[in-house]
């Protein structure tokens, strides 16, 4: 099929610089989820209409085989997809939806495409709540929809129809390029109705079907961050929802977010205010304690991430144990049963399995072994003020509290670096290594007293 995707509206109600299409709910663009949700129909031909000014929106948007087409005038929907009508291919359908209509389901797009069969007209139609400033639904004596006034144009009786038009419609295409060219604006708002093509089909006696979507949540629009605000929460539920249907625990479904994919394990525990954005997999058995930030992560089974842990494209082994505070920065290479406490960086370093930083320390541009202890306040000096250098600590070292190790540096198998040591060179395996200068107690010294 064909699918437009309209995206031209300015949104001023959403009072920023930035194209209303290009806010993120779920930490992704709107339009993004529109047309994510569309690939994965298979379009032959996907047509995103975009306004002035949204050239950012081009550049902002990722996706194969997508034709951008610039509506320069605001002068209504029909006018909108009007625009496209050149890229249409004739002989399939055409699937119009709207860009800032983010959460439409796949499978209820599939179902409006299957009643659009044999060249039918297709509307998806919900009943809400409150029905004020949509497109009323109107059907004959035999529940034939025969056509679609909009609010402002409405009669007192025909505002009081509850059943709406949701924007989202399947056309046979021929007919819809006929229709959109005999649409005129002689309407209260002066605006290429899309809609008018409705009434343009029964006069056609053309059939025209509707469709309900599963959840009215996916066919609201976003036209001030109020209703932004709003949609994430009903995102936000619904993606937690998925995962308590999928065995996980939450202490609190409504104080999760997710911002990508989050893949679980069994038995996966996650306690309150975690973010968890871009592709992050938990194995069984993990734990994560609140407010945590995880991203771009693989955690394997049995780990344990205590609270206010920061986690960047790192990868943690089995049976870890980090935090609570410990920060990992991307390229974080964790083993098996390693402990990473408080106040801990570490940075594009392999940690081999069992080994620990527990407290207040730097490791970046390491290879650090199995069983390596690195003790409180130790820093590898990975950068001279120009160039990035390698540390490697061999299996079994031990790096003795408030150690200074000036990158490049060997520190070799079972070496024990001594407390407070400048380590500049490398570090015999087996051995004491030690820079300090000798203790000295000075007699009879008197503390200065106040004059
Ligand atoms: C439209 C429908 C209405 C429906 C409602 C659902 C028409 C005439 N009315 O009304 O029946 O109940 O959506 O939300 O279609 N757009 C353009 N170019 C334009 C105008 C709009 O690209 O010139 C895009 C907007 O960016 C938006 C979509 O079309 O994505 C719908 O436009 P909007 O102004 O929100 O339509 P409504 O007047 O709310
Ligand atoms: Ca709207």
């Amino acid at each position: 099929m064909n699918i437009v995707i309209l995206a031209a509206g300015m949104g001023k109600r959403m009072k920023s610089s930035l194209p209303k299409v290009l806010h993120l709910l779920g930490g992704k663009p709107l339009l993004q989820h529109v047309i994510d949700t569309a690939a994965t129909l298979s379009p032959t031909q996907l047509c995103v209409v975009y306004g002035h000014g949204g050239e950012k929106v081009k550049s902002a948007i990722s996706a194969n085989n997508i034709t951008f087409i610039k509506q320069a005038e605001l002068l209504g929907t029909g006018h909108a997809v009007m625009q496209t009508a050149d890229a249409l291919l004739d002989n399939m359908p055409t699937l119009i939806l709207s860009g800032d209509v983010p959460l439409i389901q796949a499978s209820t797009l599939n179902q409006l495409t299957a009643v659009a069969q044999d060249n039918r007209l297709a509307i998806l139609t919900v009943s809400p709540p409150d029905a004020t400033g949509y497109g009323r639904i109107v059907r004959n004596s035999k529940q034939h929809i025969s056509h679609i006034v909009e609010h402002k144009d409405a009669s007192p009786e025909e505002l009081l129809i509850n059943e709406i038009n949701t924007g989202i419609m399947v056309a046979p295409t021929k007919h819809l390029k006929r229709w959109l060219s005999a649409l005129s604006n002689n309407n209260a708002q002066q605006e290429y109705y899309l809609t008018d093509i409705v009434g343009m089909a029964a006069a056609d006696a053309v059939p025209i079907v509707s469709a309900q979507p599963a959840h009215i949540w996916e066919t609201l629009g976003i036209n001030n961050k109020k209703q932004l605000a709003e949609l994430e929460r009903t995102h936000q539920r619904v993606l937690a929802d998925n995962l308590l249907e999928a065995g996980v625990t939450l202490t609190d479904p409504s104080r999760i977010d997710i911002r990508g994919n989050l893949r679980s394990g069994e038995d996966v525990t996650i306690d309150v205010n975690c973010i968890f954005e871009g592709e992050v997999t938990l194995g069984d058995n993990v734990t994560i304690d609140a407010n945590c930030i995880i991203k771009n992560t693989h955690i394997q089974s049995g780990s344990h991430i205590r609270p206010f842990s920061h986690l960047e494209e790192a990868i943690v082994g089995e049976s870890s144990i980090i935090g609570p505070y410990a920060r990992l920065r991307p390229g974080a290479n964790l083993g098996e049963g390693v402990h990473i406490g408080n106040f801990v960086e570490i940075k594009n370093s392999r940690i081999a399995s069992f080994s620990k930083a527990n407290h207040l320390a730097y490791v970046g541009d390491a290879k650090v072994g199995s069983r390596v202890n690195i003790g409180a306040g130790a820093i590898t000096c990975n950068y001279d003020g120009a160039n990035k250098h390698e540390t490697i600590i061999d299996d079994d070292a031990f790096i003795g509290t408030n150690c200074e190790l000036v990158a490049p540096l060997h520190v070799g198998e079972g070496a024990t670096i001594g407390a407070g040591t400048t380590l500049s060179k490398n570090a015999p395996a087996g051995s004491l290594t030690v820079s300090r200068s000798k203790q000295t107690s000075i007699q009879n010294w008197k503390r200065p007293s106040k004059t």
